[in-house]
């Protein structure tokens, strides 16, 4: 071979690498949001909403404020993570489209930065539809300039709400309207975990992972009061949980609404009761109140960590309901390392009795037992395990 062959051989060749490489730069974005997306929401997320403490009043300071709280109180330690603004944040679009939050916060790209600075993630709302359940500004027809603006404010977190989009889509458009959204968040390149909230009315257990959702609201608002004393309709929420389990896992979960406790209307055993069952279901975690104004024994609550392992556990094995007597029902929920949980619920008006067979539940040796909320090892048990259940309350087991 002459050199002058020889680099005319090898001119093409390099041609040839340095479109390879330019093809890949184009492609790689996409493919990298997608192997990041795939990791998202490996285990149940945890962390805190605006809406049920702050509602269309929540403002900047409210935000940082629950940032610095959670910091000092405890609950980051315990593991939430995700800070996450609700509907009423937004304000209009300029001439370009782009939209603007409103005059309560004066700064998203700031926010987010500040939200990130103390270790957690940010989250935010829209809608697939003109306007959000709030009447605010919504993403329809903006989906890709939204899904930039909100990457370019490092969102890490997109809870898309039905809300109006029932106006502009039909009933058969809601998967491709998800799916719409979901494809502008991949065009970003930046990882988002995507929440999706129909309400469960198309059931998006079945879709969900299809348009990239990693949870998805399964019921209305766990506090919508029509028809419901608070307590009832929680557990209504959560009880409706069963038949859903082979839908969740890493990645992709049911999410039966915000954790209630230190929102109103509920007691202590209740409270209880719901981390218990939030727990059992695998189901977010994400905490709405007013942080600065939760008791001690509501912190306790909401920071078990016995609890909280419960639902993070890495078999990532949604609870389901062995047994219903009356008020009173038994759930289970596989863990780890060979235990299980119980949780014994009465969602009667009084203390009722509760037992569990171990044979039925796959353990027919004697075994050890914990109650997860009195932090304590019960000793050894054969056969079975019997309780008494405080009104509304739960006792919570762990068993190996
Ligand atoms: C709907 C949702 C709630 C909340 C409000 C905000 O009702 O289900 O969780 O986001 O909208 O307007």
């Amino acid at each position: 071979m002459t050199p002058a062959s020889g680099a005319q051989a090898w001119i093409p060749n390099r041609l040839k690498a340095a479109l390879v490489a330019l093809a890949l730069m184009a492609i790689l974005p996409l493919g990298n949001a997608i192997a990041q997306e795939s990791k998202l929401a490996a285990t149940p997320p945890m962390g805190w909403s605006a809406w049920y403490g702050f509602g269309c009043n929540v403002t900047e300071a409210d935000v940082k404020k629950s940032v610095d709280t959670m910091v000092s109180n405890g609950m980051k330690a315990a593991g939430y993570e995700y800070v996450n603004l609700d509907d009423c944040w937004q304000g209009t679009r300029d001439s370009e489209g782009l939209i603007h939050s409103n005059n309560r916060f004066p700064d998203m790209k700031a926010l987010g930065d500040y939200i990130h600075s103390r270790g957690f993630k940010f989250g935010i709302y829209s809608s697939p539809g003109p306007r959000t359940c709030g009447g605010f500004t919504g993403s329809y027809g903006y989906e890709k300039q939204d899904a930039g603006t909100y990457a370019s404010w490092g969102v890490d977190f997109l809870k898309y709400d039905w809300c109006s989009a029932a106006d502009v889509y039909k009933p058969d458009q809601i998967e491709a309207a998800y799916e719409k959204m979901h494809e502008a968040i991949l065009a970003t390149g930046h990882p988002i975990v995507y929440s999706l909230c129909e309400y469960g009315v198309d059931a998006p257990w079945i879709w969900g992972p299809k348009v990239g959702a990693n949870l998805w609201r399964t019921t209305g608002d766990v506090s919508n009061l029509v028809g419901f004393q608070e307590f009832q309709r929680m557990m209504f929420v959560g009880f409706s949980q069963d038949g859903l389990q082979s839908y969740a896992g890493p990645g992709h979960w049911n999410d039966p609404d915000f954790l209630q406790i230190g929102v109103r209307g509920l007691d202590l055993d209740a409270e209880r009761t719901q981390m218990s069952l939030w727990s059992l279901l695998a189901a977010p975690l994400i905490s709405s109140t007013d942080l600065t104004r939760l008791t001690q024994a509501q912190l306790a609550i909401l920071t078990n960590r016995e609890v909280i392992a419960v639902d993070q556990d890495p078999m990532s094995i949604q609870g389901r309901r062995i047994s219903q007597i009356g008020p009173v029902q038994v759930w289970v929920k596989k863990l780890s390392r060979g235990r299980i949980a119980v949780g014994f619920i009465n969602s009667g008006e009084s203390p009722l009795p509760a037992s569990v067979n171990f044979r039925k539940i796959g353990y027919p040796h004697p075994v050890k037992v914990r109650d997860l909320w009195e932090k304590k090892d019960l000793g050894i048990f054969n056969g079975s395990y019997s309780t008494t259940i405080p009104k509304h309350g739960v006792v919570l087991i762990e068993i190996h």
